[in-house]
């Protein structure tokens, strides 16, 4: 039995030194120390040992098994250790690497100008209406004082969906259908996209424009001059004036074409103004009597003026933008560079 025992520590001492994992190390204990293990069987040999020997062997055995249990803890440890420092290792962060990331896109300029003038506007009061991108005939043209087989039709070339409804070429639908569903005073700014059948440098069949309408007693010309001017202060620079030229559309009376002093060059002239010194921006006026009373308002009790805008066309002006088409290529190396 001495030699029994002689042997299992021998054989469990270079057992014990191949043991890679925990795992091998608990399938070594077992071999040892489980229940049907190989000192678990001495213990029960030492039925057979005579009685006078059995305290001494029974001493023996039971070092041998203190001595396995001792070596299995320690072991554990060393390898739990041993685990620990690989896990360590194989998820270390170097806190010195740069950090990664995450590419933010930018408004398209467009939405910029959109957002710009909105804000703008809302300072001064106004509020936003929205109004249908297929429209009836009826408020695209016939209410705006255009009526069918009038010349006016031609200035915008439409696109009709039946003989009653077309894709609107203008926002001034909503002037409409904002003053046949509220009485004034009335002061909204109407954004949205409008459609023709145009395709250049400077027009494409889908473009944005901005509506304002603003409709009291007393309202004259001064009052849209001086919004305009404030407009200008705020969307370009604090130098910027305005300028109002006679014109013509039949839903105004009078109707002016407004230019803004060149932002780029001060009004000296220079490539971004053509040399004028002017850069028009939009077409406005006092909203004529028929189209107040096509509403059912008194024109002899309000008055009101009105004005629309092209999107693109201002922020072409605004970033010195010459071909429209850029604004829906949507090339990103483009609209990266603007930054809200
Ligand atoms: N709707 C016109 C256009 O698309 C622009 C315009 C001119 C709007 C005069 C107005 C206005 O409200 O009063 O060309």
């Amino acid at each position: 039995m001495q030699e029994k025992l002689e042997e299992i520590r021998r054989a469990l001492s270079a057992g014990i030194g191949q043991v890679q994992d925990r795992k091998a190390l608990f399938e070594l204990k077992m071999k040892y120390l489980g229940k049907t293990g190989e000192i678990s069987a001495l213990s029960k040999g030492m039925r057979d040992v005579s009685p006078e020997d059995r305290p001494a062997m029974g001493k023996l055995v039971s070092e041998v098994r203190s001595w396995a249990e001792e070596l299995f803890a320690q072991t554990e440890e060393t390898l739990k250790k041993r685990e620990l420092e690989a896990r360590y290792k194989s998820e270390r962060v170097d806190v010195t690497m740069p950090a990664r990331f995450a590419e933010t896109g930018t408004l398209h300029p467009v939405n910029i100008v959109r957002k710009e003038i909105i804000e703008c506007f809302d300072g001064m009061g106004f509020e936003i209406y929205e109004g249908p991108e297929i429209e009836k005939d009826y408020y695209n043209f016939q209410a705006l004082n255009i009526p069918a087989d009038h010349p006016a039709r031609d200035m915008q070339d439409t696109f009709f969906v039946t003989e009653e409804f077309l894709l609107r070429s203008q926002t001034s639908c909503g002037q409409i259908r904002v003053m046949e569903s509220k009485k004034p005073p009335i002061k909204i700014l109407s954004p949205g996209r409008v459609y023709r059948s145009d395709s250049d440098a400077t027009h494409s069949p889908m473009f944005h424009q901005m509506e304002g309408l603003v409709v009291d007693k007393g309202i004259t010309l001064c009052d849209l001059k001086g919004i305009l001017d404030e407009f200008a202060r705020r969307m370009f620079t604090k130098e910027t004036k305005t300028r109002l030229r006679p014109s013509y559309f039949p839903f105004t009376e009078p109707s002016v074409e407004v230019d803004l002093s060149c932002h780029n060059c001060g009004g000296k002239g220079c490539r971004i103004c053509k040399g004028t010194g002017w850069i028009e921006i939009l077409g406005a006026g006092v909203v004529n009597r028929r189209v107040l009373e096509n509403c059912g308002i008194d024109p002899d009790v309000y008055t009101g003026f009105a004005f629309g805008m092209g999107l693109e066309r201002i922020a072409m002006i605004k970033y010195g933008i010459n071909d429209m088409r850029y604004l829906f290529e949507n090339d990103v190396r483009l609209l990266k560079q603007f930054k809200d």
